[in-house]
Formats: structure tokens, sequence, C-alpha cells
């Protein structure tokens, strides 16, 4: 058996906490909500959504896992069992595995096409083509034309694997001491790029900052459309990882009387300054400083991925073959360093359980998290293009975070007690939280919650009762089957644990 997990030092969990945020849909997700959502009448309901709900889940989620942590539980499950003594919490952690597995399917996939266009960008494969063709590239390469595509998936697998194996100290935390400062320089590059870009030079029409404006002056004609706000909180969600169980599965390895009320924060805000600085700053500015606002408006109605993996590229070839094959890697590699910080976090629920309940090894474990991912992978590489992606996205990535997170807030805030609750935020914190945080953790955050909920289930239920799509239903049908695989393993564990006399709670 390895030696107990740990952390390496505080800069390295909270750059791995950052970085486990930091993800591609701060690069990706974000602009295009902005966009889809009026821009400056998105960006209101998304802070208020950060502050409300955002960072008093953080608190929430880094107390739980510190919580679990001493009682050597690393895995929502069991994280979630030693909050109470009803023993159904622990099949409500099932969602802190299953959302980590099934949202990694696709993640590692997108995380893929990363390294490849990284590659094709030094290459200087987008040169001189129109941006019909650059655009066609990406059809083809999704559309499995050729071999290249699942060879640098299996690579992207590989090398989350691998550093799966060496551990939190060994692994994760050099990956986001290399890879998060690399990624913010990157980001500062591009976005001077983007935000200096001048109408008539390049073969641009608009400034970059027309694009900036856009994103960032308050229009109050759209704030109370509840599309606005699902979008707002369904972005504050993926963005930082809440209501997904990798937060608590990093904070359960945080030691007893460490600082949490401050390294949340600063993981939170560091990921906040990415996301609204730097993330708004690239492809919103550039594309809309070549394409104008309708058109890219336009674009981002059918989907978000286009505009960095379709327009991009061909933009930047307008900079000229030096400027451009730096740009292009740039982008690329920032987004892969984005994107592996995130899957990486998302293989620890996984191998922590394995580690605890069964007794294997990191390796073993770490292993087993990248043949799962590669399983559940396959129908996203195989069958993209006939919306696999977008149902793993839409049930995993959106529906489960909200469900997973309003139990849980319950959980701690109504059912372990407030009085509890605070006690553990505050505990060996380097900063004392604001009371007001106590009042919202217990009422405001938990109906916020719920009238997120509520107000996705229209949604939901057209979605369940649409039938037409025969590869949708039946990857449906397997990440139900995934949940409920999941939920076996937790039974098996509680037998296991009953039979070995080791208590839960
Ligand atoms: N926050 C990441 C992003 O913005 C996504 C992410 C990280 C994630 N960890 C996760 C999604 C765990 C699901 C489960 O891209």
């Amino acid at each position: 058996m390895s030696k107990a997990e740990s952390w390496g030092s505080r800069v390295g969990l909270v750059l791995a906490m950052a970085g486990n945020a930091v993800g591609l849909g701060n690069f990706l997700r974000f602009p295009v909500q902005a966009i889809q959502n009026g821009g400056g009448a998105f960006i209101i309901p998304y802070f208020v959504c950060f502050l409300l709900m955002g960072i008093p889940l953080l608190w929430v989620e880094w107390s739980m896992g510190r919580f679990g942590g001493k009682h050597g539980h690393h895995s929502t499950p069991f994280i979630l069992d030693s909050m109470d003594k009803r023993s159904f919490w622990k099949y409500v952690g099932v969602f802190g595995i299953f959302t980590n597995l099934a949202v990694a399917a696709y993640y590692c996939y997108l995380e893929s096409w990363t390294l490849s266009y990284m590659w094709h960008s030094l290459a200087g494969t987008f040169l001189g083509k129109s941006s019909e063709e650059v655009s066609s590239f990406f059809s083809t390469y999704v559309g499995l034309n050729t071999w290249e595509p699942v060879l640098f998936w299996l690579i992207c697998l590989l090398m989350n694997t691998w550093i799966l194996s060496r551990g939190l100290s060994g692994g994760v935390e050099k990956a986001a001491k290399v890879g998060m400062p690399l990624l913010i320089l990157f980001g500062i590059f591009l976005a001077i790029r983007g935000l200096t870009l001048k109408e008539g030079s390049d073969g641009a029409v608009f400034d970059g900052v027309v694009g900036l404006n856009y994103l960032w002056t308050p229009d109050f004609s759209t704030i109370w459309s509840p599309k606005v706000w699902l979008a707002a909180a369904g972005q504050i969600f993926f963005t930082l990882s809440v209501g997904m169980g990798s937060i608590q599965c990093y904070a359960s390895y945080i030691r007893s009387k460490d600082d949490i009320a401050l390294n949340a924060m600063s993981a939170g805000w560091m990921n906040e300054f990415v996301e609204v600085v730097l993330g708004s700053s690239i492809l919103i500015p550039i594309a809309i400083g070549y394409l104008g606002i309708e058109r890219v408006v336009e674009m981002t109605q059918t989907g978000g991925l286009g505009l960095g993996f379709r327009t991009l590229p061909y933009l930047f070839t307008q900079w000229g073959p030096l400027l451009s094959a730096l740009a292009g890697f740039a982008w690329f590699c920032l987004l892969f360093f984005a994107g592996i910080t995130s899957s990486l976090a998302m293989g620890t629920p996984c191998m922590g359980f394995l580690q605890d309940e069964f007794k294997w090894t990191r390796s073993k474990s770490a292993w087993t998290f990248g043949a799962a991912v590669f399983i559940l992978g396959l129908p996203t590489v195989l069958f993209f293009n006939h919306g696999v992606f977008d149902e793993y996205d839409y049930w995993a990535g959106t529906v489960s975070l909200v469900v997973f997170a309003l139990l849980e807030i319950i959980l701690f805030a109504w059912v372990f007690g407030m009085d509890k609750g605070w006690k553990e935020i505050n505990e060996g914190g380097d900063i004392q939280v604001p009371t007001i945080y106590r009042f919202i953790i217990k009422y405001v955050t938990p109906l916020f919650l719920l009238g997120v909920f509520v107000g996705s289930l229209p949604d939901l239920y057209k979605k369940i009762i649409d039938f037409s799509n025969p590869y949708v239903v039946g990857s449906r049908i397997l990440l139900l089957a995934l949940f409920a695989g999941i939920a076996y393993l937790v039974y098996i564990a509680y037998q296991k644990r009953l039979k070995e006399g080791r208590f839960t709670s």
C-alpha cells in the first residue's frame, strides 16, 4: 500500500484547487454563455450567483472535505455518511463520484483536441487556409476521418493516469505548479493581443474593446429573465467545480487544523480572475473584432466549441506566420493546462474511494480510473456528431451539480447543523468568515439552489420525454447504469465496513 496521501505545501494546495476550478469552462464556456445571454445582462446575475451561491458552497465543501478526512474518508459517499447517522446520505454521495467520472469521459476528449491543435498551430496547418477550410478541419477531425483524434485522446488519457498514479504532492501538485503560472502567462499575452486589436490592422473590422464593452456594459433589459439566471447559476457551478465532489476530495487531504476559510476564498477568487479578466479578454474581443457582435451572437446559438476551435485558429492566421503560430500555440497550450489540472481533480474522488474502501494501491486506482474514462468516453468519441457529448454534459455537467449541491447544503446547514458547521468552517482559519455568511449558508443558498432546481424542471421534463435520438437514449442508459453501479459499490463497501466493525459515523 502507498503511504498516506497529503498535500506538500499550502501554495501547492491552493494552486491545485485553483487548477481544479480553472478549466476549459473558463475560456470556452464562460464567453459563450455571456454572449448567448446578452453580454452585460449576464454579468450581474453571474456575480450575484458567485457571492450567494458560489462562495458559500466553496466554504461548505472545503469544510465537509476536511471534516471527512479527519475520519479517514476521501470521497463524498462516506464523507456525507460521517455527518449524519441516517444511512441514505452515502447514496447521495454517489453523485460526487458519478459526476466526476461522467464529466471526465467527455472532458478528456475535449482536452485532447487542444494537444492536437497545439501541434497543428506550430506546424502551420491553418496558414493560408480560408475560414471555411479551417472550420471544416474541425468537422473532419471530430468526424474521425483519421486516427489522429483517437491517438491524441489516448495520449491525453495516459498523461492523466500517469500523473494521478504519482499521487497528490508528487503528481497533481506539480502539474498545478507548472501549469497554472504558464496558463496565466499565456493568458496575459493573448489578452493584450485581444484588447489592443485595432480596427483596420491585420484585417480586423473593429477594435478589440468593442467586444469587451459588449460584455461589461451593464444591460438591465433582460436581467429578470429566468433563462439568464439559470445560465449564470450553471456557469458558476461548472467553473468553480462546486456540486461535483472534487473539492471535498481535495479538501479531505488537508490537515485537520489547517486553514480553509482563506484558502477557499483564494482559490475561488483566482478562478474568477482567470474567468472574468482573462476569459473575457481573448475569445470575445478577437472574435467580435473580426466578425462583429451580431455574427458572433449568431454563431454561438448553435453551441460554443466552434468559436475556440473553428474560428480562432483562422483569425490567428491573419497575424502572419510567426505570430499566428505563437498565438495558436499559446491559446491551445493554455487550454490544455486549464483542462488537465481539472481532469486530474475528476480522477481523485474515484481513486480515494477505491483506496479507502477496497485498500487498492494508488496506481491500481489510477489505472482503473483511466480505464473507466476510456470506456465511458468511447461513445462521446465515436458518436460525437450524434449528440452524445452534449447529453453527458447536460446530465453530469449541469443537472447533477444542482441536485447534489442542494442536498449537501441541506445536510450541512440543517442536519449537521449550522452551529457545528460554522465552527468547522472557521476552525484554524486565517481569516474570520463574515458573520452574514452564516445566515446566507443557512437560508439564502439553499433557497437559491431550490429556485435553480425548480427553474430547470421544465427543460428537464422536455429532455426526459424525448426519445427521438437513439444515441442520446443509449448514452442516458449508460449514465444511469454508471450511477447504479457506483451505488452498488458503495453498498458493498458499507457491508464490508459493518463486517469489519469499522463504524462510519
Ligand atoms: N471547473 C472546471 C472548468 O471550469 C470543470 C471541472 C473541474 C469539473 N472539476 C470538475 C467538472 C469535476 C465536473 C467534475 O472547466
